[in-house]
């Protein structure tokens, strides 16, 4: 089992360089099947997700060489079969393939996807998706069978703007007779990578990035090249770490745009934060003022940051509000941060964050993603030594995160016991 060992208190100095978005990248990866050629997608972080997607496309007979940070992938042996169980309970990503494989051949078999346990996470408008452009669903307990004669360009009104409806909806839509129209679409900057990638292998995407997107359909879709866009929830990860213990911590390779949410909510607390043209520099200070947040759909403050950001709250003056408006069991962190010594009560959707509250080493568990980066932020912080179990929630998304912290001057190690 490995584990993550920090002894806190150390002062970050120095650069972290930010990885391809892990949530750019597991779209892609499948995406790249609606090629009948080669697709090519450079800047892919290594992590494990990347490697469950890999393996689900060495399955499905695609030729992939990984060579650096790139991906090469030949689709010309490819087969549409039915993907195993354990490998789409592996990651939400892996219903992107559903997606691709129905738009390519109109006929898939998959089971429902994985991912973090941090709500109930339904697929309605996915397969709402799916239907509106012809597809019938059969459902077998958790396998889906889902066939279309023909897929023909629809209106699909999304109840709510969800990424990974979004995407699907586009993935579907690409190769169906007629124009789809995406309405209430979801605007995240991932999508708009993808929308990018597929136009570039020849598919007519207009609108990404907007709440309406638009897809001609085309019959075929040749080669393509995509650099996978900078992480934006990583680089607001690290910087909030710069805020909770940096001293002029330089975070490189962002878009500052895609982190504005989170660098202007800095600001207002009073963080020492200097924005440029791809980088940024932030410090830590004493005189953080208390922050009120509400999670949102981009451009909104990220969900997916939420919980690092509590780690930020405990240390200032007064109760902060955190309010979680997408997933209803992302607080999972909380019971472990009050064991460290912060002061946190939850209220339904809603954290009050009494502080400022000085953190202690302890022996905690990474129960999703985002909530291991909250207790790593949270171990970087504390005095003592924190143990972090079941890591690989956090190896899952996060880059050589062990690497890029102890570069910058933390105490930090991977165990593996
Ligand atoms: N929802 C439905 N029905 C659907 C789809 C979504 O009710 O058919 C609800 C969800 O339950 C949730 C909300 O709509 O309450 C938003 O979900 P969305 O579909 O946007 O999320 P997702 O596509 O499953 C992606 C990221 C998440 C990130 C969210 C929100 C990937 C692989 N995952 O999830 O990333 O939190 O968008 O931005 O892209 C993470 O990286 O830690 C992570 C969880």
């Amino acid at each position: 089992m490995k584990k993550i060992k920090i002894n806190g208190g150390k002062e970050l100095e120095g650069t972290i360089k930010i990885s391809g978005a892990k949530n750019s990248a597991v779209a892609l990866v499948p995406a790249s099947l609606l090629s009948d050629e080669i697709a090519t997608i450079d800047n892919i972080p290594n992590i494990s997700d990347i490697d469950a997607l890999n393996e689900i496309l060495e399955y499905l007979g695609a030729k992939v060489v990984r060579k650096d940070s790139k991906m090469i992938i030949d689709q010309t042996n490819l087969k549409n079969k039915e993907i195993p169980e354990a490998k789409a309970k592996k990651l939400r990503a892996s219903y992107y393939f559903m997606s691709a494989l129905l738009g390519k051949y109109k006929h898939v078999e998959m089971y429902f996807p994985g991912g973090c346990s941090i709500g109930a996470r339904p697929i309605d408008q996915t397969l709402k998706g799916y239907r509106a452009l012809g597809a019938k669903i059969i459902e077998n307990g958790n396998k889906f069978i889902i066939d279309a004669d023909e897929l023909i360009g629809n209106e699909v009104c999304l109840d709510m703007p969800s990424v990974g409806a979004t995407v699907n909806t586009i993935l579907v839509a690409v190769k169906a007779h007629g124009t789809t129209t995406i309405l209430n679409a979801a605007k995240e900057p991932e999508i708009v990578n993808v929308a990018t990638f597929l136009n570039n292998m020849g598919a007519q995407i207009v609108g990404a990035g907007t709440s309406e997107i638009t897809i001609k359909g085309v019959s075929k879709l040749g080669t393509g090249f995509i650099e996978v866009i900078p992480d934006r929830i990583e680089a607001g990860t690290y910087t909030i770490a710069g805020a909770l213990i940096g001293n002029k911590l330089k975070i490189e390779n962002i878009i500052p745009e895609h982190i504005e949410s989170l660098t202007s909510k800095l600001k207002e607390m009073n963080v020492p934060i200097e924005i440029h043209n791809d980088y940024l520099i932030v410090s830590k200070t004493d005189k953080m003022k208390k922050a009120t947040i509400k999670t949102q759909g981009y451009p909104g403050f990220p969900t997916d940051l939420q919980q690092p950001m509590t780690t930020l709250l405990i240390g200032c003056e007064g109760t902060s509000i955190l309010e979680e408006t997408i997933y209803e069991n992302r607080f999972q962190n909380i019971p472990f941060l009050n064991e460290m010594g912060a002061d946190i009560i939850i209220d339904k959707r809603k954290i009050h964050i009494n502080g400022p509250k000085k953190l202690l080493g302890k022996e905690v568990i990474a129960t999703d993603l985002r909530a291991g980066a909250c207790l790593v932020l949270a171990g970087l912080k504390a005095s003592g030594t924190t143990v972090i179990k079941e890591v690989e929630h956090i190896l899952r998304g996060y880059e050589n995160i062990i690497e890029k912290l102890a570069n910058v001057g933390a105490d930090i190690i991977l165990v593996d016991e």
